[in-house]
């Protein structure tokens, strides 16, 4: 399958939303279920026996020549960011299938099995907490998180149920013990260093840490006209002193990044005082102990804010993930497939979390990492050239040849 093909399946999926005019597509929703059959079709005329696990990830595996060599997974995420691109999961996915696809067509079967995963939740947008597909493959999915609630009150267990899942069994969706080979997943590089360097990809060396949390600001409401200044405990204030704190605290450290992506204010109405505010915390950084002392300082920050205006503030931990090295053979075989092309081989760590990081806890990791223009991601401009995902399949295709070796 060409690279356009790819590029265009990306596209074709892109269509594929909640919402009208731009692409939204959160865990165990129609949305994604159209984008299961859609991909899992594609799987199917690859020659791949499709399936979608318990916890609604799709599947799809080649049997290999050698049931004891064990099974190779590759793919990445099916879900969206909101308003999001067409490339950041979706490449991963689609060039894993493009390139069984490849293996077939020349014949020559590997001893080992391979399986390509659509990961239902690599996001956590609608529950927060992120790699709800890949932690369930890993083993690693806690019973308790199917009693999270979404925006409109639907449990994770019931939304799962919808989709077709099994809520009950998402053990069964755990590779625990299987014998795999490892895991290899492709993705766009969502910053700017492969294009600085002019380069189409790049080796992933290691994953950065990442915390999620969500912070409410509880103050107390009352009427905007009536309310002295003097008199008030905004809750929206407090929360907005410590969302420049928290940009102030990232500025300061070097190489940690901090976001506040959700904020809302409650009741949310332009002639009451906010008696309750909301707001998302995702803190970053390769060494985990710094991103540890920078969430709990932001912690701190917002307890003294709150106290100063007699806000009170309630901290929840929706998400620890540690940092995570990329599996040194894998990625030495990886490179080696880059350099077997005629590229100089370029190392570079990940900002972003991916799907590797979940499966880091189940098998060996590595991540090929593609160009993307002007680094954007986690926006509808998103793009990748058709030229450097040509050279991402046939590297790709290169490693695995290699593993068979
Ligand atoms: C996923 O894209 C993340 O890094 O949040
Ligand atoms: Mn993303
Ligand atoms: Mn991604």
């Amino acid at each position: 399958m060409s690279a356009a093909e790819v590029v265009r399946r990306c596209s074709e999926l892109a269509a594929i939303s909640e919402e009208d005019g731009r692409l939204t597509r959160r865990f165990a929703t129609p949305a994604m279920a159209r984008a299961n059959a859609l991909v899992g079709g594609w799987m199917a005329a690859a020659g791949m026996a499709v399936r979608t696990d318990p916890a609604g990830n799709l599947v799809g595996r080649v049997e290999g020549a050698d049931p004891a060599a064990g099974t190779l997974l590759l793919g990445s995420h099916l879900d969206t960011v909101r308003d999001a691109g067409a490339f950041d999961g979706p490449l991963g996915v689609l060039a894993a299938v493009a390139c069984v696809e490849r293996l077939r067509t020349e014949g020559a079967p590997l001893p080992f099995a391979i399986e390509v995963l659509g990961f239902s939740d690599e996001e956590g947008l609608r529950y927060g907490t992120a790699y709800l597909g890949s932690r369930a493959v890993a083993g690693t999915f806690e019973p308790a998180l199917l009693d999270l609630v979404d925006d409109d009150g639907v449990t994770l267990g019931a939304a799962l149920r919808d989709f077709g899942g099994a809520p009950d069994e998402v053990g069964g969706a755990s590779r625990r013990g299987d014998r795999l080979v490892g895991y290899c997943e492709v993705h766009i590089e969502q910053g700017p260093v492969l294009e600085g360097r002019d380069m189409a990809v790049g080796v992933v060396s290691a994953i950065a840490g990442a915390t999620r949390a969500e912070v409410e600001f509880s103050g107390r409401a009352g009427h905007a006209g009536t309310v002295p200044m003097d008199a008030r405990h905004d809750a929206a204030c407090a929360a907005a002193e410590w969302v420049l704190a928290v940009e102030a605290a990232a500025r300061a450290e070097p190489a940690l990044v901090a976001t506040v992506g959700r904020l809302e204010a409650r009741p949310g109405a332009p002639n009451v005082v906010p008696g309750a505010a909301i707001a998302s915390l995702d803190v970053r950084h390769a060494d985990d102990a710094v991103r540890e002392a920078a969430v709990s300082a932001l912690r701190a920050e917002a307890q003294r804010i709150g106290a100063g205006r007699g806000v009170e503030v309630a901290w929840r931990e929706v998400m620890s993930a540690p940092a995570v090295a990329a599996d040194p053979a894998l990625t030495a075989r990886l490179a080696a497939a880059v350099a077997e092309h005629g590229l100089p081989v370029v190392t570079l760590p990940s900002g972003a979390g991916h799907d590797a990081v979940a499966l880091a806890e189940l098998t060996g990791v590595a991540m090929l990492f593609v160009r993307c223009a002007g680094g954007v991601s986690h926006h509808p401009d998103e793009s990748v050239d058709e030229a450097d995902v040509a050279v991402a399949l046939d590297v790709l295709h290169t490693f695995v040849r290699g593993l068979a070796r």
